[in-house]
């Protein structure tokens, strides 16, 4: 693999978290990654490695149990893990993007002492629930409810498709308060599982990314402390965009590393197999392939690194990430796609593990905001 991270290009630090990451993924992620995407099962002694390593909150302060690392660090990790296992990438990613990041930033100390340590560390998982049956793209209609009644919110709703859903032990419920108010009158709160009222629905039976967990919930007549609120009164779609333009920097990471994952196998499984009396790498067919993948890989690389590098600089990064997440996230379904095509037949099969990729590419370019939706965003920033 060329290895456009040059010398100069990565610092030290951020050069040992990426050979943590990868030595990681390549030694202990390949074991058992079929049979946990067969039969869809969550990889919770995997997810214990990952917070030894301090994977979970890596851009959390260690005064909250984070391990105080940027986001080029971040970026290089999942990419790393993604490029063997994007399930539990996806559940990293929303621990670290959705979950964390915005309790950091706006939550009050008191919420940071209970909630963020614990999660940053890793000892416990949290979610992030914004979209319901009816609100996916158009997240400004909030069906959800958080009656104020004085001391607490009265939440009652459904949220679908949550990652983590059924293992977290923290969500952040997006909800409405005051629906004259729209967008303005939308609150977020921590919601902690096991409170009267809470239950977790199916588990939903995926395509792609089996072995995470994800899940519909219900809450009905839920009393959520008014201290559990983050930020101000209405202050939660805001909330929800803000943390979603760094999550889409997470999943721009893992796309490219779902594509950097099948282009290596493709290379490896193509020097070895032959066709017509020579190694199919020989064949011109298969060359341009290859050529296609790297370039497209390398450019995703590339604004995703500087969606990343903006974020790191505090300058503004809406535009960058949500063109990373859209070029990674189309450039994930083109690679795998011609990965299961330079395998030929073994391609469409289990053993070769380029179709499981092909399915788990997929979803990148559905969730946190579909592909269209971040041609809405970059379109407004271009025209702002
Ligand atoms: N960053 C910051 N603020 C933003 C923003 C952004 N990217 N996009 C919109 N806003 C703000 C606007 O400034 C506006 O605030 P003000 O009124 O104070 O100015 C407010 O949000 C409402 O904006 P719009 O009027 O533009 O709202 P809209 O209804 O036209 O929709 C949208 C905007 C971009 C389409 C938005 O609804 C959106 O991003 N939808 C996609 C939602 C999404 O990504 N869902 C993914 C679910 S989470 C998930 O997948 C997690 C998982 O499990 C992996």
């Amino acid at each position: 693999m060329v290895d456009i991270y040059a010398s100069d290009f990565l610092t030290e630090e951020q050069k040992a978290v990426r050979d943590a990451a990868r030595d990681f993924a390549q030694t202990e992620l390949w074991d058992g990654i079929i049979e946990r995407d067969t039969k869809a099962e969550f990889p919770h002694e995997k997810m214990k490695k990952m917070v030894e390593l301090g994977f979970m909150g890596m851009m959390v302060s260690p005064e909250y149990g984070g391990s105080g690392m940027d986001t080029v660090s971040y970026v290089l990790a999942l990419e790393e893990i993604s490029k063997v296992d994007a399930s539990l990438a996806v559940a990293m990613s929303v621990n670290n993007s959705l979950v964390c990041w915005g309790l950091e930033k706006y939550g009050n100390e008191e919420q940071k002492r209970k909630y963020l340590t614990p999660l940053a560390s890793g000892q416990k998982l949290g979610a992030f629930c914004l979209s319901e049956p009816e609100a996916g793209s158009d997240a400004t209609s909030q069906k959800t409810t958080a009656v104020d009644m004085g001391d607490y919110y009265l939440l009652n709703g459904v949220k679908n498709w949550i990652t983590n859903g059924g293992n977290s032990s923290t969500y952040l419920v997006i909800a409405q308060t005051y629906p004259e108010q729209k967008h303005k009158g939308i609150n977020v709160l921590i919601v902690e599982k096991g409170m009267e009222g809470f239950s977790i629905g199916r588990k939903e039976d995926k395509m792609g990314i089996r072995a995470s967990d994800t899940h519909s919930l219900m809450f009905n007549d839920v009393k959520v402390p008014k201290e559990n609120r983050i930020g101000a009164d209405g202050f939660g779609f805001k909330f929800a965009m803000e943390t979603l333009n760094g999550g889409r920097i997470g999943i721009a990471a893992q796309a490219l590393g779902i594509a950097a994952g099948a282009y290596e196998l493709s290379v490896k499984y193509s020097k070895e197999r032959k066709a017509f009396g020579k190694a199919i790498s020989e064949h011109q067919a298969i060359q341009f392939k290859l050529a296609d993948m790297l370039t497209s890989i390398n450019a995703s690389r590339l604004l995703t690194l500087q969606a990343a590098k903006l974020k790191d600089a505090k300058m503004d990064y809406v535009n960058a990430a949500a063109q990373a997440k859209l070029f990674a996230s189309q450039t994930a379904m083109d690679v795998t796609t011609e990965a299961v095509q330079v395998h030929g037949g073994y391609g469409y099969v289990k053993e070769f593990h380029v179709e499981r990729m092909m399915r788990d590419a997929k979803i990148t370019q559905i969730y946190e905001g579909t592909s269209e939706i971040q041609k809405i965003v970059i379109a407004r920033e271009i025209l702002k």
